[in-house]
Order: structure tokens, then C-alpha cells, then sequence
């Protein structure tokens, strides 16, 4: 039976400034009361305001960066309990779980490139993912910029959140929009393509991506039709994140590396998994 990480804990964090980002986004930091240790990139944190103003069961977030003990989460407005991050003030509090689940793999330079597929909001687990395959962590082979691509999708170009940022950390970026408004007009698996046409992606690359479920399962299909490895960050439901309540299955794949079981909890099997471990098709 699977079980939380060992090292996640439930305490308090100050938040330390909010800043819109994009259409509807904001960039909040939190400093917990307890120190934490490295947080690998993709991990997550179960959120909500103490004063009353959040729905009663947290909501989970992928850490979008991390400065010595200051947290940064990149939170787009959806329903209630995002809104209520979002309209938090420096000072307030926060209930804070984690860090929660498993996270990238580790991102090393001796192989293939790595493509980073984001859509939208599905961009947050990438800048930790970035900086810590440029460092070089535990122990790895720090990855060159320029073996570091991230082609990031949106459906307009204020929900390319914070596009500085990225460019900032010295790594290839393309970007794409449904409506032309940024970058190349249509989707990334089109701009991937072109990518390839045009010589601007070598043939061979591991791909990691997180968004919108069709997208994931779009770039899955043409990771396995190349033979190439890739890995989703998911993003279900949850109601625990600690996988007591079974709010988050993800179907696993027949004969895939995680056996027999129908479904694999995502917060703490995942939220990242192997292409090859589990379904995420649309119905209908
Ligand atoms: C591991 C993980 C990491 C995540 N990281 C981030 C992050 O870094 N930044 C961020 O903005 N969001 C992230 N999310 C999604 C975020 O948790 C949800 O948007 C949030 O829970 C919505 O809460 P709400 O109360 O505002 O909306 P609700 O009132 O609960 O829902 C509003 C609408 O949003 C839809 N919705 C809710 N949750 C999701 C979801 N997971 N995926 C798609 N649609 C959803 C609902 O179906 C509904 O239509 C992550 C989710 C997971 C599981
Ligand atoms: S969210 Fe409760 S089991 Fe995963």
C-alpha cells in the first residue's frame, strides 16, 4: 500500500507577498514555520487559508519555486478555494501540507534532450524543474541550457504565465496559442512537429509534460509512436493527498510497470507517472 512521503508535514505558513500573473493567476509566497529541506521539482503541497475564508478541504499545488525556506506557487483562479488563495494579503496564514508526492524523475544531462510540454497553468512544475536539472541534483549531471527545451502552449497569450520568467533561466522556449495572439497559432503538439520539420528539435528527446488532459495524452501518443520516453505531472482531484480518501485514481496500463491494480492513487503514486504506467485517454 502506498504511503505519504516521510518527510510531509502538516504546519502553518506566513504568506509573504501575492502578485497577479497573467489573465488569472497569481504568484504567491509562503514562508512555512518549519524548515524545509530541497523540494524536487512536480512535488505538491495541499493549501488553504486558516481564517475561514477557504472550502474545508485543501487544494493541491505544484511548488513553483524555492528560495531557501520561501515558497512559490503559481495559482490560476478556478473555483472557490483558488480564489480564496488568490485574494490572500502578506500576512496572512495558511495550512500547509506537504511536500506531497513523488516528483520528476531525476532530470540528467547523459541522455536525449529534455522537452518540457506545458499548457496553460500546467507550466508550474517546470521553472523547479528547470533550475534543479541546470544544478544538477542529487548528484546528477547537470543538463547544458540548451539541452533544456520547454514548449509552452496556452489558449491566448495572458495564460502564457509568466513567460520573463522562463526566458530568464536561459533555456530554449516556444510558445504556442489556440488564437494566434503569442508565438506559433496552434497547438504544441503541431509546433512540436514543425520543431521537428524544421531541425529545431533533435529527433531523439525525453519529454515531460503536464496541462490539460488532452494535450498529456496527445504528446503521449506521439512520444510512443517515436519510441520516445515521457512522463505526465497530473493533475485529478484530491480530496486528501495522502491517499486515505481514494479521491484521485488515474487507470493504470495493462501490462504497464505498476502490475495488475485497475487504478494508482495519484498523490502518492504520483502525481508523475511513466507514459508507459498509465491511461489517461478521453472518453467519447
Ligand atoms: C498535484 C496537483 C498539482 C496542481 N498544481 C497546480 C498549480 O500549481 N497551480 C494551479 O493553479 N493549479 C494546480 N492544480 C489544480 C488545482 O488544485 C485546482 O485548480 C484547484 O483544486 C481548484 O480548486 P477550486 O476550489 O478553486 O475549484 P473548484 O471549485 O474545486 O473547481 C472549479 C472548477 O475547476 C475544476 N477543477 C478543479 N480541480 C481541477 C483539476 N485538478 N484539474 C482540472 N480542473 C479542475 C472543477 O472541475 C470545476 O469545474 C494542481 C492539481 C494537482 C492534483
Ligand atoms: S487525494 Fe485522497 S487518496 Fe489521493
Amino acid at each position: 500500500m502506498p504511503a505519504p512521503p516521510d518527510d510531509a508535514r502538516c504546519c502553518t505558513a506566513e504568506v509573504r507577498s501575492i502578485e497577479p500573473c497573467g489573465d488569472d493567476a497569481v504568484l504567491l509566497r509562503a514562508v512555512p514555520e518549519r524548515e524545509l529541506g530541497t523540494v524536487r521539482a512536480s512535488r505538491f503541497f495541499m493549501l488553504k487559508r486558516t481564517d475561514g475564508s477557504s472550502p474545508f478541504v485543501p487544494r493541491p499545488f505544484s511548488l513553483y519555486r524555492q528560495r531557501g525556506n520561501e515558497l512559490e506557487f503559481l495559482i490560476k483562479v478556478m473555483g472557490r478555494g483558488t480564489a480564496a488563495l488568490a485574494a490572500a494579503r502578506p500576512g496572512d496564514e495558511l495550512r500547509l501540507v506537504g511536500p506531497l508526492g513523488n516528483g520528476w524523475p531525476t532530470l540528467d544531462g547523459d541522455g536525449p534532450p529534455w522537452v518540457m510540454v506545458a499548457g496553460g497553468v500546467g507550466s508550474a512544475p517546470f521553472p523547479l524543474g528547470i533550475e534543479q536539472a541546470l544544478a544538477g541534483m542529487d548528484g546528477a549531471t547537470p543538463c547544458r541550457p540548451e539541452e533544456l527545451t520547454l514548449v509552452f502552449g496556452a489558449r491566448t497569450a495572458g495564460m502564457l504565465y509568466d513567460l520573463d520568467g522562463f526566458l530568464e533561466l536561459g533555456v530554449r522556449v516556444h510558445t504556442a496559442t489556440d488564437d494566434g495572439s503569442a508565438g506559433f497559432h496552434g497547438n504544441v503538439v503541431q509546433l512540436l512537429q514543425q520543431l521537428w520539420k524544421s531541425g529545431e528539435l533533435p529527433e531523439r528527446v525525453r519529454f515531460l509534460t503536464c496541462g490539460p488532459e488532452r494535450m498529456m495524452e496527445a504528446v503521449g501518443a506521439v512520444a510512443e509512436e517515436r519510441g520516445l520516453p515521457c512522463w505526465y505531472s497530473l493533475e485529478t482531484l484530491m480530496g486528501c493527498g495522502v491517499g486515505i480518501c481514494n479521491g484521485c485514481p488515474v487507470p493504470t496500463r495493462g501490462g504497464g510497470p505498476l502490475g495488475a491494480w485497475p487504478n494508482a492513487k495519484c498523490c502518492v503514486e504520483g502525481p508523475v507517472f511513466s507514459a508507459a504506467a498509465v491511461t489517461i485517454g478521453h472518453e467519447g
